[in-house]
């Protein structure tokens, strides 16, 4: 049956050892933890925290990022063995294809454009804010925000120009070559973990226990009546809402084909940059939420929450909230920047196999990176960023990450029954315990989430398989 046609893995690793015509293998297990790194943190521990914590979990906050990083964790085992064992650029597209056929790798790539270039485009929209507010508010506000959204005085949005500003500066680094934009990335990780350390080692004196008192949002409370606004099952929405915080620890898995050892390097840095970060994110929340109130971060602290707790309760250290911010816009350019990697990746990887046009994986003669691609997908992720308010991009880019862990979590299940003699350079441990987990857990926060996200991705996917069987099917090297 054409649908469930697969790759050969062996086939696969004879591609990925043809160095000649392939990218090139330049990341050690340092730089890929580091890559992890610079696309994890972003808007969503600097932006999303502090949401989380107001609008569902209150202090608790930090139990929704426990739970958000165990299904994570559970996931991340499941994607370090395929990106262990097929190290191919795109691996879990790639993974789905020689597992579950071709259509379901269709369906997940589908899936990773919510992932990759919607991510990109919201952590776009959320820099071209805080640019704005590193400046005082000189960019007009019709020219910083997309033509959905108003401001209180009642000013229409027109085009949101920085979004496509930063954008069109990382594309044109990713062009310049990945073994570039990994030392720009490195960089950038140091600037990011650096600020995160010092907020949580400077703010932990400021800690006000008080705050800290309910730890969970109680029944009654006005405006929590929902179920999942107040007690557990706000922890569980928040859940929901800090998973952006940690989408990004499996684009490492995008570049395997440029890991210097893929069987050793993938699982280190997909499982050491998600420990680093929730690690680092627990912490956070609990010195963020102890600083300021939760119910703050409603109404006057709502906006960069960071420098708002830095700036009221922190006094001294105004310093520091100016320097968050220029480390928050450093950061989220690196998340930017691993996204279009990743997108890029995944494409690069379809067009290899005939799914989608050859021009995708047409590499520049000189710096051996998809140029066309990066151009093509620039002017997709442009688009989006300039004309959608970054809520919506959001929520989808989470549904659409859920949905490929889901699919690689049952993936790996499917493919130790099927092959179980395929060398595994990396054995995710406890199967088929831990994918049912990832499953379970990501099924949960995918329903969790509200019902517009989930019948646009539905719609989304739809359109993905009118184009499967319009282009990708006959068009497939496999056919
Ligand atoms: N994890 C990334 C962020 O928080 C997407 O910005």
């Amino acid at each position: 049956m054409s649908l469930t046609r697969k790759k050969s893995v062996e086939g696969l690793l004879k591609q990925a050892a043809d160095g000649e015509k392939g990218l090139k293998r330049t990341l050690d297990s340092k730089s890929l933890i580091a890559l992890g790194i610079g696309a994890i943190i972003g808007a969503g521990l600097f932006v999303r925290t502090a949401a989380a914590s107001a609008e569902a979990a209150g202090p608790g906050v930090t139990l929704s990022f426990i739970f958000a990083a165990i299904g994570c964790a559970f996931a991340g085992l499941c994607y370090a063995e395929f990106a262990a064992m097929i190290p191919i650029a795109g691996s879990a597209y790639t993974s789905a294809y020689c597992t579950m056929g071709e259509m379901t790798a269709w369906t997940i790539g589908w899936a990773l454009i919510l992932e990759y270039a919607l991510g990109a485009a919201t952590v776009s929209i959320a820099w071209s804010e805080y640019l704005n507010k590193l400046l005082g508010g000189a960019i007009p506000y019709e020219w910083c925000h997309s033509t959905l959204q108003i401001s209180p005085e009642g000013v229409h949005g027109i085009f949101n120009a920085p979004a496509l500003l930063v954008l069109l500066l990382l594309s044109l680094l990713l062009i310049k070559g990945t073994e570039e934009s990994a030392k720009a990335n490195s960089l950038i990780v140091i600037v990011k973990l650096s600020i995160v350390i010092l907020f949580i080692g400077l703010g932990w004196q400021f800690i006000n226990p008080a705050n800290h008192s309910p730890y969970l949002i109680p029944e009654g409370t006005i405006g929590h009546e929902d179920f999942f606004k107040h007690g557990w099952g706000g922890v569980l929405r928040g859940a929901g809402i800090v998973f952006f915080a940690f989408i990004g620890f499996d684009a490492v898995s995008t570049a395997a084909q440029e890991a210097k050892k893929p069987e050793r390097d993938m699982p280190i840095g997909i499982m050491g940059s998600l420990a680093v970060c929730t690690v680092l994110y627990i912490l956070f929340a609990h010195v963020l939420t102890g600083i300021a109130n939760y119910t703050e971060f409603k109404t006057a602290g709502k906006e960069a929450s960071v420098a708002y707790a830095i700036t009221k309760y922190m006094p001294g250290y105004e310093w520091l909230a100016t320097l968050v911010t220029v480390a928050i816009l450093a950061g989220f350019s690196s998340v930017i920047l691993v996204m279009l990697l990743g997108q890029s990746r995944v494409f690069f990887s379809m067009a290899n196999d005939g799914l989608l046009p050859k021009v995708f994986s047409e590499l520049h003669p000189k710096f051996r990176t998809p140029y066309k691609s990066n151009a093509i997908l620039f002017i997709f992720v442009g688009l989006i960023a300039v004309l959608l308010p970054g809520d919506i991009t959001g929520d989808l880019t989470s549904i659409g990450t859920l949905f490929a862990f889901v699919i690689v979590s049952v993936g790996i299940w499917i493919m130790r029954v099927k092959s179980p003699n395929t060398p595994r350079p990396f054995k995710t441990p406890l199967v088929p315990l831990v994918p049912i987990l990832a499953v379970i857990i990501c099924s949960a926060m995918i329903i969790g989430l509200d019902h517009v996200t989930q019948i646009v991705a539905f719609i989304w996917m739809l359109i993905g398989l009118c184009v499967y069987f319009a282009y990708g099917r006959s068009h497939s090297k496999l056919s």
